[in-house]
């Protein structure tokens, strides 16, 4: 058994946590990953209307009492995203854990602090994760440029970013991106974090409701099967290497290109229906990070954290023991 900060603040088994993942992270894994111990997030704007994620809720409660939170994804969107009712859902439902990410969540703070939530806020820099903490955010969830998703405009893997971090602030620090096993998770405890978040990992679980196809990719790409879209753009994404991808990365290097050239081709929507629903591989743009080359089988939720925990006391056991004798 690990005991950290972040076991002791959240009353989980395990320091590990699964971020909101649109397209994947709905209910029937958000359970099974409580159920196995670590602590996973809804995805609130994956719900059009509060009473939907109110209803998410709900369908995670009727499969486990254990913890799980909400992620309130704060980016511009076409289609205006109700955050403040998300927020009202999140209070009166009683959920007491919200991981938020992108923009700060500095309008959203003063209603979590007065219910008692606790926010765990994603960044990518230090700079942002002590304006966070400014803001009053329990814990830093810092994302290396390893991670799937937007890892920021400043390139810095997690192995210098995370101790960074930690440096930085005085509160809990989780390790993001590329996270995948033991070994990341020992590394990260020893660079000062007390918890590690995985998204690509959970995606290859038997839970996730994704095509088998898309788990199949995840075990079969390497390390070096993502791509960056959008930095011309200052929006990174870092998604999988596929037609529509390189595609993009093409007409991006032409820098006055602008979102109206590649707006069709990088719909998330696009890739939900073709990719993570359909199966076709090249249907659309799809998120993955780095860690997708540390995977390589698709085990149940459960398998996961079990194993991940077992190799991680293994080695702290027997690996590192042996060493500094
Ligand atoms: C398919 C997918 C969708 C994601 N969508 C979101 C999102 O909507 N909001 C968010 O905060 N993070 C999102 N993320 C990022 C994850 O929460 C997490 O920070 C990231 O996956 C960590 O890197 P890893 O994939 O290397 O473990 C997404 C990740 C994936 C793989």
């Amino acid at each position: 058994m690990i005991k950290t900060r972040i076991t002791e603040m959240f009353g989980v088994e395990t320091p590990i946590v699964m971020g909101g993942m649109t397209g994947v992270g709905y209910a029937p894994l958000v359970a099974a990953v409580a159920k196995a111990g670590a602590l996973g997030f809804l995805t609130a704007h994956m719900y059009p209307t509060a009473e939907a994620l109110e209803a998410a809720i709900k369908e995670v409660r009727a499969e486990t009492d254990k913890p799980f939170g909400v992620n309130l994804t704060i980016l511009p969107s076409f289609n205006p995203i109700p955050y403040d009712e998300y927020r009202r859902a999140i209070v009166e439902t009683g959920i007491k854990i919200v991981e938020t990410a992108g923009r700060n969540p500095v309008d959203h703070m003063p209603d979590f602090k007065a219910n008692g939530i606790k926010v765990i806020h994603k960044c990518t820099s230090v700079r942002h994760s002590v304006s966070a903490v400014k803001l009053g955010v329990d814990v830093i969830s810092i994302d290396g440029f390893e991670c799937a998703g937007h890892p920021g405009e400043d390139d810095i893997g997690l192995i210098v970013l995370l101790p960074a971090t930690a440096d930085a602030v005085d509160v809990p620090v989780i390790a993001s991106g590329g996270m995948a096993d033991g070994r990341s998770l020992i590394a990260a405890l020893a660079l000062g974090a007390d918890g590690v978040n995985m998204g690509t990992r959970f995606m290859a679980t038997q839970e996730a409701d994704l095509h088998e196809n898309v788990k199949r990719k995840i075990v079969e790409n390497t390390e070096r099967d993502t791509l960056l879209t959008n930095r011309t753009l200052r929006n990174t994404s870092r998604v999988a290497r596929n037609a529509v991808s390189e595609e993009v990365a093409r007409i991006q290097q032409d820098p006055t290109k602008t979102i109206e050239d590649v707006r069709a081709l990088v719909s998330g929507a696009r890739g939900r229906e073709n990719v993570l629903q359909g199966g076709d591989m090249d249907g659309g743009i799809w998120t993955i990070g780095q860690s997708q080359g540390l995977i390589h089988d698709i085990p149940t939720c459960a398998d996961v954290v079990k194993r991940i925990m077992s190799q991680a006391e293994g080695i702290v056991r027997k690996r590192l023991d042996t060493m500094a004798a």
